[in-house]
């Protein structure tokens, strides 16, 4: 069964191709952040612009890349929660055009659920239920993922996410657009002694005991702090990086811990933009051997960030389990899934 997946809930227009949900056959992606640099950030207008301007070409592209037709299209599959509102809908019409011309079924997915069904197309499944991490410029968040479409909040952030977290210390720092890239660039630079004390411990200090709760808007303001108070030179960017860097990824290991034992499930899937982040990655892959969890994480960067081949891959498990929907689908700013 051959499966298209439209994604473009936010700054990436992406049509992937699957067969059978899981292998890959094509996927194009269209970044914006040429468009929303000179902003700092994503600029709704602008991004609904792009998305109604390339997906068309994006979907002849996929199709072609993947050596199918449009008669081979089994069912169409879309992002429709959450995400930006003008964003959604041109994904959403796009998919409704499909289905109504191919007389196929649509299935609309959950976006954060389609990140942590990525790994599949690299042969990696979990068992479920896992707890999916999910850390990008829109969301911190762990879930409990009981099955596809079955997945709860464990914890949340109660402020920034961790890529806007970076994004916005790259801009103090004068770093270029989006900020992750640069930053863990030039934390990698950094050597810290041996017994060098953090340079921002505050966040780890104030959060609930017993919760998972992502805060990074705190350690943000401390890096705003430092820098004011300091004269600060290019060659203390580094330093400062990397300090930043470690207390924000410390803060992920403790949630983790957290998530861990509040469910007892050790099996973890680590999916969203920041996941491009090698140091993280390596974190994450060291303290979850030291702990005995089985950590899956996407190989392939493109499958980190927001992409379509996630959303064919999760539409075609619903599929299968009888979710599709009527042409009169919702699509919604907002997180659909409950806390636990
Ligand atoms: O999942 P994603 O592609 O899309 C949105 O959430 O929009 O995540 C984008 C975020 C940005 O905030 C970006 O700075 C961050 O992921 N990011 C990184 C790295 N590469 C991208 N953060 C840390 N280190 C990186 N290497």
């Amino acid at each position: 069964m051959i499966g298209v997946g439209i994604e473009s809930t936010c700054d990436e227009t992406s049509i992937g191709i699957t067969r059978e949900g899981d292998t890959l056959l094509s996927l194009k992606l269209y970044s914006q952040i040429e468009l929303h640099k000179k902003y700092r950030g994503v600029v709704p207008e602008i991004a609904s612009r792009a998305h109604l301007e390339k997906i068309n070409l994006l979907l002849e592209e996929a199709i072609q890349e993947a050596g199918v037709g449009f008669a081979d299209l089994a069912y169409v599959s879309v992002s429709a929660y959450p995400g930006l509102m003008g964003a959604l809908i041109i994904g959403a019409q796009m998919a409704r055009c499909l289905a109504m011309a191919l007389g196929i079924p649509v299935v609309p997915v959950d976006h954060l659920e389609a990140h942590m069904a990525a790994i599949r197309l690299e042969g990696q499944r979990p068992e479920f239920p896992y707890l999916g991490v999910l850390l990008s410029g829109g969301n911190s968040a762990v879930y409990i993922v009981h099955g596809f479409g079955k997945m709860e909040v464990v914890g949340d952030t109660m402020d920034d996410a961790l890529g806007e977290a970076f994004d916005k210390v790259a801009a103090l720092l004068d770093l270029s657009y989006p900020g992750g890239p640069p930053v863990e660039e030039q934390a990698k630079q950094y050597l810290p002694a041996s017994d060098e004390k953090q340079l921002f411990p505050e966040l780890l200090r104030d959060l609930p005991r017993n919760e998972v709760k992502f805060s990074y808007s705190g350690l943000k303001t401390s890096v705003l702090y430092y820098t004011k108070k300091n004269d600060i030179s290019a060659k203390q960017i580094p330093k400062i990086c990397y300090h930043f860097q470690n207390t924000a990824f410390q803060l992920v290991e403790k949630n983790l811990k957290r998530a861990v034992a509040i469910t007892g499930v050790k099996r973890i899937v680590a999916a969203g933009g920041v996941l491009a982040n090698q140091t993280l990655r390596d974190r994450l892959h060291d303290f979850s051997l030291q702990k005995g969890w089985d950590l899956f994480t996407p190989i392939k960067r493109i499958l980190c960030t927001d992409n379509g081949a996630m959303v064919a891959c999760l539409g075609y498990h619903l599929l299968q389990l009888g979710k599709s929907a009527s042409l009169d689908f919702r699509v919604s700013p907002s997180r659909q899934v409950e806390c636990s």
